[in-house]
């Protein structure tokens, strides 16, 4: 077990940082969000259509999955807009996926929730969590990639962004 405790302390999002060409391309065409007119009431339901399953702002209104939400108000809505359509190439910190083989065949994948020094917690989205023991797991392997889904422009229009980006702007 050695080696896989080894692999689980250098979970940082720097070893995780990546590029995507494809993912810039999106993220330029979704530029105009940045200045359309925008909306905090329709902002707080595209949250809540897109984001509140896996995410709360200040603790209110989603289920913790990934980090809250009221921590990047000041961040600057480029940078925020880049998260949200390339979950990937910044990963939050202890947010990565891994994989566990489990000796009985068995394979999970989730985050990590907790882990002591004989057991791990694994969450899943939509907040459920399982307690393996560590002596149970064959073999671990982080994913190196986000739990946040890719695409999300698929469901959410320029002007829904500008909304949703007013929203997390402006949450007290
Ligand atoms: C299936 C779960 C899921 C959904 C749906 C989801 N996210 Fe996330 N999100 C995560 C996880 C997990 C992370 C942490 C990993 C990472 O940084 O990619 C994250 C990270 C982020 C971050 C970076 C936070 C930081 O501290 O750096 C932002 C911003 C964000 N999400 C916004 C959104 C918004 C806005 C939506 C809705 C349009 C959304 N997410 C939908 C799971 C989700």
């Amino acid at each position: 077990m050695a080696r896989n405790n080894a692999a689980l302390k250098q979970r940082a999002r720097s070893l995780l940082t990546k590029k995507d060409d494809s993912r810039q391309d999106i993220i330029r065409a979704y530029e105009p969000a940045l200045t359309l007119t925008a909306n905090v009431g329709r902002g707080q339901t595209v949250f809540r259509k897109n984001c509140s399953t896996c995410h709360q702002v200040e603790g209110k209104s989603g289920i913790a999955y990934g980090p809250d939400l009221g921590t990047i108000r000041n961040r600057r809505p480029e940078s925020i807009l880049g998260d949200i359509l390339n979950p990937n190439f910044s990963i939050a910190d202890g947010y990565d996926l891994w994989t566990f083989e489990m000796k009985s065949g068995e394979t999970l994948q989730g985050l990590i929730a907790t882990e002591t020094p004989t057991a791990l917690t694994i969450r899943y989205p939509g907040g459920q969590e399982t307690v393996v023991a560590r002596q149970d797991i064959k073999s671990l392997k982080s994913l190196g990639m986000s739990v946040m889904p890719t695409g999300l422009e698929n469901t959410i229009s320029k002007q829904e962004m500008a909304d949703l980006l007013v929203f997390l702007k402006q949450v007290r």
